[in-house]
């Protein structure tokens, strides 16, 4: 068969070498999966202990994913696996690491202060035609362009958590993402595996806009003593049919990130009663009760 080629197809045929910074829970998996998926990959953290413990969660989480896609035949796994390491590279120095990328996806500290400046060195140091992009879960993407050269070539890539597992990517564009940018980064995406929806630079872009609001309106309904954590979990579950009730899942994605995520956006946009705080989970946070992560939130685990 023959195929035509749009300029934006030959631009993401360009996305080969793509340089991941920040080598934490997101990064880690964002530089796995790009391995995986036939990218050279180099992974970049300020902290080199943070870097051994990303190669050490990627090299086991590689395993996982060989073994399901190759069950059976554990030739294939291994030359999966071996080739996919190969394709990973490690870093700590991210100014040295961009000489070469199509794409930098920036998966750092949520701080816009601490972006921008990394942003700042990096467009100094990165090639012309290298795309660049922020993996930000409530940061608006053009606070963060706003300190390059390059904003036709910036945009938001928001991965879901775990990365090789959730099939989603919010590709997020910017006023003046070019068109050929937002392209790219689409096909990028799929060459990910993953499936891409477009979303304008909105505070929480698709999911954690509807997803943020609805877990705090939980624990308001939950401070009036409407109903108890289990039961508004249950009623989710069996009601409208989602996997996890809120509670659970404010455990899982962590009670101090939900806070942080509130506290930015009540800072931001006062005037928005969906954005406003609770006292309770503020109370659980400063008590240290984080969710899964510290053993205990609105429900307690085994650690
Ligand atoms: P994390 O805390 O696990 O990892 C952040 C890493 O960045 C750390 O290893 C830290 O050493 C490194 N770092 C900090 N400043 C740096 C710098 N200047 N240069 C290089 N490395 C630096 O954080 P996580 O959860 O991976 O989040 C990263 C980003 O991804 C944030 O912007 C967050 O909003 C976003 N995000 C998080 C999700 C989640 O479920 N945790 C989901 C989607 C997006």
């Amino acid at each position: 068969t023959t195929r035509t080629f749009s300029s934006s197809a030959r631009m993401a045929a360009a996305i080969k070498n793509v340089t991941v910074i920040g080598s934490g829970l997101m990064g880690a998996g964002i530089a796995q999966v790009a391995a995986q998926t036939g990218h050279t990959v180099t992974m970049v953290d300020i902290d080199k202990a943070a870097v051994d413990k990303a190669e050490k969660r990627i090299a086991a989480s590689i395993q996982r994913v060989a073994k399901k896609k190759f069950s059976g035949d554990e030739g294939e796994a291994t030359k999966f696996i071996s080739e996919a390491i190969g394709r990973l590279n490690t870093s700590t120095d991210a100014v040295a690491s961009v000489g070469s990328a199509d794409l930098v996806v920036e998966a750092i500290v949520e701080n816009i202060g601490v972006k921008q400046k990394l942003f700042k060195e990096l467009d100094q140091a990165a090639p012309e035609h290298t795309i660049f992009a922020s993996n930000t879960s409530s940061l608006p993407i053009g606070k963060i362009a706003e300190v390059t050269d390059r904003k036709d070539r910036f945009g938001g890539l928001h991965f879901f958590n775990p990365v090789p597992v959730m099939k989603l990517l919010e590709v997020v564009r910017i006023p003046e993402t070019s068109q050929d940018t937002y392209e790219a980064m689409c096909v990028w995406g799929k060459n990910m595996g993953k499936v891409t929806v477009e979303c304008k630079d909105t505070p929480g872009f698709i999911v954690n806009r509807l997803l943020v609001p609805y877990m705090f309106e939980s624990v308001r309904m939950l401070e009036r003593g409407d109903a108890s954590a289990r039961d508004i979990d249950v009623a989710m579950k069996l009601g409208a049919g989602y996997p996890m009730g809120p509670f659970e899942l404010m455990d899982y994605v962590g009670l101090d990130t939900g806070k942080f995520i509130i506290d930015g956006w009540a800072k931001e946009y006062p005037e928005n009663p969906l954005y406003q705080p609770s006292e309770l989970l503020n109370k659980m946070v400063a008590e240290g009760k984080l969710g899964v992560k510290s053993g205990e939130g609105f429900y307690t685990y085994k650690k």
